[in-house]
């Protein structure tokens, strides 16, 4: 996620930006820039690539830059590449205008083609740019900073938190946001801004907390809030009891909890990325309905949870779009001389887009001829770069090693997919497509009504810490799914586990189900709900101790069996991960925390598996 801070006082603004800045690191960047307000009025902006300690490097620890007020960006790349031109700030015509921003601005292009049709210039290939160059045309034609950004409010869709300096008002700094963090820390004779807590807490721990669609106004005797008609709103600030440390998580223990809550947000963001009134739209990815019509077969290449994304879209895309899929761990297809046929599509999946073994996958792909498409989460990474095509996923920086956000993105990039797909095809209906989208958009705020309700979850998870050994069990998506809640446990908890397709273990594993065996059924695909029920029977009839993870409607047929249920609500078959993963999430996060074990950090992992 971006980082964004902005100082307004008695002091050198440029320290106190790159100070701030630091302390938002954790957040994830590629790049970093501030804008300092010098003397003259005129404001100074300096960028890198890369690290902050280029850019502390390149302007002596701030004091090459003479100015009290300023403002300062760490950027995560959502749209262009991650160099110093796309850096924020980002600054109009003759820099009357300068602004950072942390977000996403979906109807970007549309107000570039206006922009562009009343003479602007772009330099970047970013939404941030065109967001500056808006609120410039909007200044320039109407006058009055703070119509301008009232009107960029109301123009613009998608997230933002963006700070603004306007040449001509060198005596404060606008902020406004939606969707996107931002608040204001109130000092003595002094503002500040920053995307998070952690950023000010040096200075003050005074925060006014901007609402979505308010203007915040900061000048060095104070700050001023509006809302969206410009007038003005009286606000009482919070004072701040958490550590540094507690601050970076958002007040929340660890970075994984963050990151399970932040997937209804997640999910939102993936699919605004494609689809626009409800149409799946591939223009930015360059998957033509040609090229689609034209794919005969598909592949999926990826590790760990990114294989158990690709295993769950295998059964979405068979079952919508009724292409052959198969799914292949990226460490085996490389060295397998795998068979790819003429029309094959290989799809890679990974999170980091920096995964050893899937990207030599995906270069044997290419070199055996095969289109392919990347689904990633990191901008300009080296997946990214070198495959044909490139869905990103807009999880953002996941910081826990242990992935939930960008297994969800995926997931999600995964049903966008095979929609489109099957939608080109015309292997399903009208009716059926919306009918999923319709589901998929319902996603954020069903995964945040299990999100708040997950103190059952946490209570049953204290019981499990002695455990020795769980299954997982689950037929078609389930399956797929038990492959991920078994990983999710054994990563940060050490409890050793297996996932099985419900119908296998009669095969032999089911001679280790003994008396208190724990095993935990997934019962979302009403289809295969009364297989997967007997199965259940049967280790519980060898005293098992079965934990179900049901769907909402598919209950009353395993209830009574389960010696504890977790109900997900109903929706779409094809869809039901999403949902299922988020109790299974929890019970790993909530046993390994009990353990005492360091979540965020589980021993021997890296968060990118960057070698063989
Ligand atoms: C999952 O919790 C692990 N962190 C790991 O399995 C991970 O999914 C795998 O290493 C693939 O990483 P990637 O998505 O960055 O390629």
């Amino acid at each position: 996620m971006c980082g964004i801070v902005g100082y307004i006082g008695k002091k050198q603004a440029a320290p106190v930006l790159l100070e701030g800045l630091s302390k938002l690191e954790y957040r994830g960047y590629d790049s970093a820039g501030i804008a300092v307000r010098g003397n003259g009025g005129k404001i100074d902006v300096v960028k890198t690539k890369g690290r902050l300690q280029l850019l502390i490097d390149k302007t002596e620890n701030g004091n090459a830059l003479f100015g009290t007020s300023g403002i300062g960006h760490t950027r995560w790349a959502t749209h262009g590449e991650p160099n110093e031109t796309n850096a924020h700030p980002h600054v109009s015509e003759g820099g009357k205008i300068v602004l950072v921003h942390n977000g996403i601005i979906e109807n970007y292009a549309e107000i570039k083609e206006k922009l562009l049709s009343h003479g602007y210039t772009f330099y970047s290939n970013t939404d941030t740019e065109v967001a500056t160059k808006l609120i410039a045309y909007y200044y320039e034609k109407y006058g009055g900073a703070l119509e301008a950004i009232e009107r960029f409010i109301l123009r613009v869709r998608g997230s933002y938190a963006i700070a603004v300096m306007f040449a001509d008002l060198p005596d404060r700094i606008y902020a406004a946001r939606k969707d996107s963090p931002m608040i204001i820390g109130a000092g003595e004779d002094s503002v500040y801004l920053a995307s998070d807590v952690p950023a000010i807490l040096k200075y003050t721990r005074n925060v006014y907390y901007i609402e979505n669609l308010e203007i915040a106004v900061m000048e060095t005797d104070g700050v001023r809030f509006y809302n969206v008609d410009r007038t003005e709103i009286e606000k009482m600030p919070v004072h701040i009891t958490w550590d540094a440390e507690a601050a970076e998580k958002g007040g929340y223990e660890h970075f994984m909890m963050k990151e399970i809550c932040e997937q209804p947000k997640v999910i939102t963001d993936t699919v605004n990325y494609v689809l626009k009134d409800k149409k799946i739209d591939f223009t930015e990815i360059g998957l033509s309905d040609k090229l689609i019509r034209a794919t005969k077969r598909i592949t999926i290449v990826a590790c760990g949870s990114a294989y158990h994304a690709g295993v769950v879209m295998q059964y979405v895309m068979e079952g919508l779009a009724r292409i052959p899929v198969r799914v292949e761990l990226a460490s085996e297809f490389r060295y397998r001389k795998p068979i790819l046929e003429r029309g094959e599509l290989v799809v890679v999946i990974s999170q980091s887009g920096e995964t050893a073994d899937s990207l030599a996958a995906l270069r044997e792909a290419k070199r055996l001829g095969a289109k392919t498409l990347a689904v990633v989460n990191v901008l300009g990474s080296s997946i990214a770069r070198e495959a044909d095509f490139v869905f990103y996923t807009k999880a953002g920086p996941e910081i826990a090693v242990a992935t939930t956000k960008a297994y969800t993105a995926q997931l999600i990039a995964g049903y966008l997919i095979s929609l489109k797909f099957a939608v080109v095809k015309k292997t399903i209906s009208e009716a059926a497509s919306a009918a999923i989208t319709d589901g998929i958009l319902r996603l954020p705020a069903q995964v945040e009504a299990l999100l708040s309700d997950r103190e059952r979850i946490q209570k049953f998870a204290a019981k499990m810490t002695g455990t020795k050994d769980v299954f997982f069990i689950g037929r078609g998506i389930d399956y797929a799914l038990s492959l991920e809640g078994s990983l999710k446990l054994k990563e940060i908890s050490y409890i050793h586990s297996e996932a099985y397709a419900a119908g296998e273990l009669k095969h032999g594993t089911i001679s280790l189900v003994e008396e208190g065996t724990l095993v935990c059924g997934v019962i979302t695909q009403e289809t295969l709900a009364e297989k997967t029920v007997s199965n259940i029977v049967e280790v519980k009839s060898r005293g098992a101790f079965v934990v179900a993870v049901a769907a909402q409607n598919l209950l009353p047929k395993i209830e009574k069996i389960a010696d504890f249920t977790i109900t997900i609500p109903e929706t779409a078959p094809q869809i039901a991960a999403s949902l299922a993963v988020i109790p299974l999430q929890l019970l790993s996060y909530y046993v390994s925390a009990n353990k005492g074990l360091d979540v965020d950090k589980p021993r021997n992992l890296a968060k990118s598996v960057t070698v063989e």
